[in-house]
């Protein structure tokens, strides 16, 4: 039975540039621009004549030309030709449209749209609402929804792959649904219902299981054909399990009638199985729809699917329940239901705590390959954890918690939650116990943090000067290091695009990106000497001056007093006794942790700082990373990038975020109950 093909579509809606547009833009730019910025001049390094208006591809150059001519820098004021105010506006805002429509698809193309402009008091450009979408459930949310269908079920594939690439892994644009992916789809859910029977007649017997589902195997042990009003009751529950509602009469009597089809041969059993398996298989099971109602809010179902997904990897009973009794249809209503959720401690809210993972990819630490040291027991996985527990603490406390984040001087160490034997009573304790033999003169997990014995008394406070917020700890340390050595430049992106906004071109394909071996001389030395050539500057100018303030630590995470270099005369005297070299020695050299904040265009940010601490306080009290900081819980709940339309959720929701003294809680209401999230397009073709 291939009822997929009516069960799945696959939305695409690419904006094309069409080749008018095309003539007119090259005309423009070989009218006002290519004398200085073509094939042979290229003033500032840029050249303009050999562009396409394929935004995914020159997405930076196209908003750094909108941004000049917006500007009034570009032309220059002594430049012979000068484009008409009509002309300068019908470029930018086609800019701004090529950018809104594509970058919006791509995760980490977001900061292209110019955050000035996305906060600016009265952002004057104005335009619709997003448009209608299915958005594919996550591979998390498709486990989890495996889960409450049919519990733990055998023999589940993951159908679904989330975006390999840096950042957020869920955008709607990412989900597509193909070939393979419905053939695993439609074995999934044959063993579900497989389970859901628990039904196997062996020799005249049925081999029911106990946690098969009642409704389902009393008719299936019954020889005769079971009443409509039975089969009803199986499909409404079906529908219960896989989209928390009752089945609509109309869906009632179309499975009814696959059900009589599929019985004629005298299977009723089988029958009864494609009408459950045909329930899992709607799109509705698999995606959430967001087409929006004809007053273009989201229908209260829609809206409940979307509350849902947004918070938690299951569908919420309480919000689809307030769908079917026609709730949801305020933004009132929704904001109380979301807040709900958000206090409820009993709730289960995975992506939550999934936001702050995307966000910082602390999470990947374990995926950096480290040769162990001799003197460290390096327990990546453990760091994870413990920062998962901090965050979770900043989101309980609810105050300021961006600042919080970037600069709490609070950390747990080494900690899980168990029982205490005696007094059963939850407690905090040790997590990675070392164990003598094993880890012999390896210092234990605690030494990072400074401490020479665990304590139960957690989170601790560290000594001012040591570490402060999530980018001080061992495991965003960790995830953003190499094999043998910090990444200068990879922290600094980090910097510069998810907390000052900004943007750096991909690493060109081709270029020479090595870094001297040469150990005798620091890591710094050797970065900032090789990338300072000009061809490299123009780049990494953007990054690494942001990541150098890290070199406070060694790749482990472990605060560092000195650099260290190879001391090759002492190494060569490292022998044994047969004159075996007995490896590397190393000595001190001076610590420099200085670094600069530049290009940013806040004159409050830039500026030279003297270590990892001056440059966390200061972008902790900047306006400007808080809204990117924001624009990226954006794009994280709501599965797509910002475009100009959304300015005013985003500024509501920044507001929203201030005058609670830093809420992510009301932060987030905000979000979820913005026309950005609940309003769709009238009329749009999905
Ligand atoms: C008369 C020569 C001239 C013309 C015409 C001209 N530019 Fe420029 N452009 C320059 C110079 C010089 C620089 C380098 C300025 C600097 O770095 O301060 C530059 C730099 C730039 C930059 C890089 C800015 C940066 O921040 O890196 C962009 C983008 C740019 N121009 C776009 C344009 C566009 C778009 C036009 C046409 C609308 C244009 N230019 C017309 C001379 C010109
Ligand atoms: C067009 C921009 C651009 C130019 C030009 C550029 N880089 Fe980079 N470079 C990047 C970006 C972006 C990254 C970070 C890549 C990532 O995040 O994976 C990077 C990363 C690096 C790294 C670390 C990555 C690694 O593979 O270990 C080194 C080293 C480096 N660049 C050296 C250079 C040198 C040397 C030059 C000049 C010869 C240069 N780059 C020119 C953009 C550039």
């Amino acid at each position: 039975m291939r009822i997929l093909a009516a069960v799945f579509w696959i939305t695409s809606s690419a904006l094309a540039v069409t080749p008018a547009e095309t003539a007119t833009l090259k005309k423009f730019l070989s009218d006002y621009c290519v004398k200085c910025h073509g094939a042979e001049k290229q003033k500032g390094d840029i050249r303009l004549d050999d562009l396409s208006g394929d935004m995914l591809a020159e997405g930076t150059r196209w908003s750094v030309i909108a941004d000049q001519i917006r500007r009034g820098e570009m032309p220059p004021d002594d430049a012979k030709a000068q484009p008409s105010d009509i002309q300068k506006k019908a470029v930018i805002s086609w800019v701004h449209a090529q950018l809104g429509a594509h970058a919006q698809r791509k995760p980490n193309l977001g900061n292209l749209v110019p955050h000035d402009l996305l906060f600016a008091p009265a952002s004057s450009e104005k335009s619709d609402a997003p448009a209608a979408r299915l958005w594919r459930l996550s591979p998390e949310a498709y486990t989890g929804w495996v889960d409450q269908v049919g519990g733990r079920v055998n023999g589940i594939v993951q159908p679904f792959t989330a975006n390999p690439e840096r950042g957020i892994k869920d955008f709607s644009s990412l989900g597509r649904v193909d070939e393979p992916t419905t053939e695993i789809l439609l074995r999934n859910a044959e063993a579900i219902v497989e389970k859901q029977t628990g039904t196997r007649i062996e020799d005249g017997k049925v081999i029911g299981k106990n946690d098969a589902v009642r409704e389902f195997t009393d008719l299936i042990k019954s020889d005769a054909s079971p009443s409509r009003e039975l089969l009803t009751k199986a499909i409404d529950r079906q529908f219960q399990l896989a989209i928390a509602r009752k089945a609509e009469p109309d869906e009632v009597q179309r499975l009814l009638g696959l059900y009589e089809k599929c019985a004629q041969g005298g299977d009723h059993a089988g029958a009864l199985r494609t009408v459950l398996t045909a329930v899992l298989l709607r799109s509705d099971a698999m995606f959430r729809a967001e087409m929006g109602g004809p007053d273009g809010m989201l229908t209260p179902r829609e809206a409940a699917g979307a509350i849902s997904a947004a918070l938690m990897h299951k569908r919420d009973g309480a919000l689809f329940n307030a769908a079917e009794k026609g709730e949801l249809t305020t933004r009132e209503q929704i904001a109380a239901h979301v807040r709900r959720i958000l206090d409820d401690p009993k709730i289960q809210k995975p992506r939550l705590l999934g936001f702050f993972r995307e966000y910082f990819e602390y999470d990947n630490a374990p995926d950096v390959f480290k040769d162990e040291p001799k003197d460290l027991w390096h327990r990546p996985e453990q760091a994870v954890l413990d920062t998962d527990r901090l965050i979770l603490q900043i989101l309980a406390e609810d105050k300021d918690v961006f600042r919080t984040l970037l600069t709490t001087p609070l950390t747990f160490v080494n900690v899980k939650t168990g029982k205490n034997k005696e007094t059963k009573q939850e407690e905090f304790q040790r997590a990675q116990v070392p164990n003598p033999q094993n880890q012999k003169g390896k210092a234990p997990i605690e030494s990072l943090y400074g401490l020479t014995d665990w304590t139960p008394q957690q989170p601790i406070t560290q000594s001012p000067g040591t570490r402060i917020g999530i980018l001080m700890q061992p495991s965003w340390l960790v995830a953003w290091s190499e094999n043998f050595n910090n990444d200068i430049v990879r922290r600094g992106r980090f910097i510069r695009e998810r907390l000052l906004g900004g943007t750096v071109p991909d690493l060109p394909i081709g270029v020479a990106a090595m870094i001297p071996d040469d150990k005798t001389r620091t890591l710094r030395d050797r970065v900032t000497n090789t990338t300072k050539d000009e061809r490299c500057w123009k780049c990494h100018q953007h990054m690494d001056d942001l990541g150098l303030p890290f070199e406070q630590f060694d790749h482990y995470g472990r605060m560092m007093t000195a650099d260290l270099v190879l001391d090759p005369e002492a190494t060569s005297k490292n022998v044994n006794y047969k004159g075996v070299p007995q490896g590397d020695v190393y000595k001190p050299a001076p610590l420099d942790t200085t670094g600069r904040i530049s290009l940013t265009g806040d004159p409050k940010l830039d500026g030279a700082i003297k270590n990892p601490h001056e440059l966390l306080m200061r972008i902790a009290s900047s306006d400007r990373a808080r809204q990117v900081w924001i624009r990226h819980v954006f794009r994280y709940y709501l599965g797509r990038n910002e475009t100009l339309a959304d300015a005013a959720t985003l500024q509501a929701a920044d507001r929203a975020y201030l005058q609670s003294g830093g809420s992510y809680k009301a932060l987030l209401t905000s979000l979820l109950a913005s026309d950005s999230f609940l309003k769709r397009r009238v009329g749009t073709p999905h």
